[in-house]
């Protein structure tokens, strides 16, 4: 938040690449929307991911179709700096998960970053901790190889998951 803002009157921008969006990310933006009145979740468009498994609007649409429920809550992508994207929108505070203590190294970095690029902090949510082994990397390579993934991602999710293999020609 900005120095003398109220969580009351921010603005959260939650960003990340959500490919794919799992439980976790959903449990984090929960938690975000019954803090903030409205709360941005921003996917990132990243040049250096060449091959995502998800295009970005497939990753935007799932997330609309997941977070319908939050009248608060809108989905938005952004190109480049978070600090730009979140002076471009007017945001006042970056909402980041935590799932583990090791997560907290980097975040500290880049919310140092952040705040010494745009004056806005960055406040940290913890995820529910049965979420706590779970990322979209790990999602992907369970999935890939077989694996169950339907305790982690949202149903919506997980069907755009079948749908993306079987256009791949794989069962
Ligand atoms: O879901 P991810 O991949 O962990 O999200 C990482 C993300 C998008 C939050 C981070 O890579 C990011 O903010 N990228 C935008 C570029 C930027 O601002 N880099 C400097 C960060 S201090």
């Amino acid at each position: 938040m900005r120095n003398g803002a109220r969580v009351p009157q921010s603005h959260a921008v939650y960003p990340g690449s959500f490919d794919p969006p799992t439980k976790g990310h959903l449990d984090v933006i929960a938690r975000a929307a019954a803090i903030f009145p409205v709360v941005t979740v921003a996917v990132v468009v990243n040049p250096q991911k060449r091959s995502p498994f998800f295009p970005l609007d497939e990753r935007e649409e799932m997330l609309r179709r997941c977070t319908s429920a939050y009248a608060n809550v809108r989905v938005d992508h952004f190109r480049g700096l978070l600090a730009d994207f979140i002076k471009r929108i007017s945001a006042d505070v970056i909402v980041k998960g935590l799932r583990v203590v090791s997560d907290f190294e980097n975040e500290m970095a880049f919310a140092h970053m952040n705040r010494s690029l745009s004056d806005v902090d960055t406040m940290f949510l913890m995820s529910d901790s049965s979420y706590s082994f779970v990322s979209s990397s790990l999602i992907k390579e369970v999935f890939l190889q077989g694996g169950d993934i339907a305790k982690y991602v949202p149903d919506i999710v997980l069907a755009c998951m079948h749908q993306k293999r079987l256009a791949h020609g794989r069962k």
